[in-house]
């Protein structure tokens, strides 16, 4: 019997809670149930709807698990995160390009190791999965070996992701550096083996406009040519002191985004890290490829990068989605960057509302890469990865929910007071890969 069926409070979206005439309502962009019933068959979502309506189709011999005072939700989606990164999370005291040098590199150099590259990929996946996310955009190193290695657990585990070998030719040590040959070969490889195997998929993925040669962006604009579907990702106007490197760097391009777009690099499906000192025309050059950006606001803040202007960026229609980029940002929870991402924008005299918050780590996520047909929504058909947070997960959360009388009130204090302890089960394909120790999971009925 492979029916499984979840009952809870059900939250997810069909579009963007705030645009258009779509609002609050279930018919509209968002989709909530107070006492919902999630069935899932061999991996799929197979019903969904209130428990009045989905109990009567559920045959005597079908497991039904209940998750009270708990909210299912989409698994998260990080759009941007550095496999390599786990041991150089709170490093203290820099900015971007010294904080690269002193405390990045080095830990990037051990991953030459393949039994290194093999024990953090398992490291890596279960932080991501204790926090919740159940798809992230993942830089590996420039080893192929670590690509794999973090492929071959993700398969075992059974979630989608998406990672890619970092191509780097100039400007970083030489234990770090390839040549535009040699990345374009191990890439293209690496693609043939992985990209569409299973859940898997490839970004070609050059670190940024310092670290790559004109002939190594060009080869990667080659590989998106040749294999239509992988992703790119990369970093973009992060930091004051990059963007004035990269102008030194790259003389005959109008702005940073440019160096990227020469090589055909500025596509739907491209995903730039940070993105904070863009210009008009940079915004518009977005908008028009149907490019997307990674807000990272744990980053951007640990770093002194900047405040991300997400104001600006809606008027100018660029799509962009929630990311953690550990290790310049600070943790692996979405919720956790769902706070931050708050006060970036009351510190620009903007607001992130609730439900906008929880979107932007979900579907807008996986419009941003094209994948809200398979993940970050719960709709019929649609891939089992699902999430149960606790409002219950801590005294302080629990007390505070009790005061609550809105579904955007409670969103807003998980997001605010919620971490990792908030996450209950994490189910992924169908299966429940992480059952926090002491969640309130009473089993079937
Ligand atoms: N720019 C180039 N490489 C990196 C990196 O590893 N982290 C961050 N935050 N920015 C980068
Ligand atoms: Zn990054």
């Amino acid at each position: 019997m492979s029916i499984r069926a979840v009952r809870g409070e059900i939250l997810y979206f069909r579009g963007h809670p705030e645009e258009g005439s779509a609002k609050a309502s279930n018919d509209g962009a968002v989709v909530h149930h107070d006492d919902g019933i999630l069935l899932i068959d061999k991996g799929s979502i197979v019903a969904v709807g209130p428990a009045s309506e989905v109990l009567p189709q559920l045959g005597p011999d079908i497991a039904l698990q209940n998750y009270p005072h708990s909210l299912i939700l989409p698994g998260f989606i990080d759009s941007h995160i550095h496999l390599p990164q786990v041991d150089v999370i709170a490093s203290h005291g820099t900015q971007l390009l010294d904080w690269l040098e002193r405390y990045t590199f080095p830990a990037e150099q051990l991953f030459a190791d393949h039994g290194h590259a093999v024990a953090t990929a398992d490291f890596f996946l279960q932080q991501l999965i204790q926090a919740g996310t159940t798809t992230a955009m993942v830089f590996a190193t420039i080893h192929a070996h670590a690509v794999d290695a973090f492929f071959r657990a993700s398969e075992a585990l059974g979630t989608r992701m998406i990672c890619g070998r970092v191509m780097m030719d100039t400007n970083a040590p030489d234990a770090l550096c390839d040549t535009a040959e040699s990345s374009y070969h191990e890439s293209r490889a690496l693609i043939e083996r992985w990209h569409g195997c299973g859940r898997q998929l490839y970004a070609v993925t050059p670190r940024f406009a310092i670290t790559s040669s004109p002939q190594q962006l060009g080869r990667a604009g080659e590989l998106l040519d040749e294999f239509p579907g992988v992703y790119l990702q990369t970093h973009l106007s992060e930091n004051l002191g990059e963007v004035e490197a990269v102008r030194q760097l790259h003389p005959h391009s109008q702005d940073y985004l440019d160096v990227y777009d020469q090589h055909r690099l500025v596509r739907r499906h491209s995903v730039f890290a940070h993105g904070l000192h863009l210009s008009a025309r940079e915004h518009a050059c977005l908008h028009e490829a149907g490019a997307g950006i990674a807000f990272c606001p744990t980053s951007n803040l640990f770093l002194g990068s900047g405040l991300l202007d997400l104001a600006k960026l809606d008027e100018a229609g660029v799509a962009y989605g929630m990311a953690t980029d550990v290790g310049g940002g600070t943790s692996f929870s979405m919720l956790q960057t769902l706070n931050e991402a708050y006060k970036v924008a009351q510190l620009q005299g903007q607001t992130l509302s609730p439900l906008k918050a929880f979107y932007l780590a979900t579907l807008g996520n996986a419009r941003m890469l094209g994948l809200e047909a398979r993940v970050g929504t719960l709709e019929v058909g649609t891939e089992a990865d699902f999430i149960m947070l606790d409002y219950h997960c801590t005294d302080l959360i629990r007390r505070r929910v009790q005061r609550c009388q809105s579904l955007e009130e409670r969103l807003f204090v998980l997001m605010m007071l919620g971490d990792d302890r908030a996450v209950a089960a994490t189910w992924v394909n169908g299966q429940c890969v992480y059952d926090r120790p002491n969640a309130s999971v009473l089993g079937t009925s």
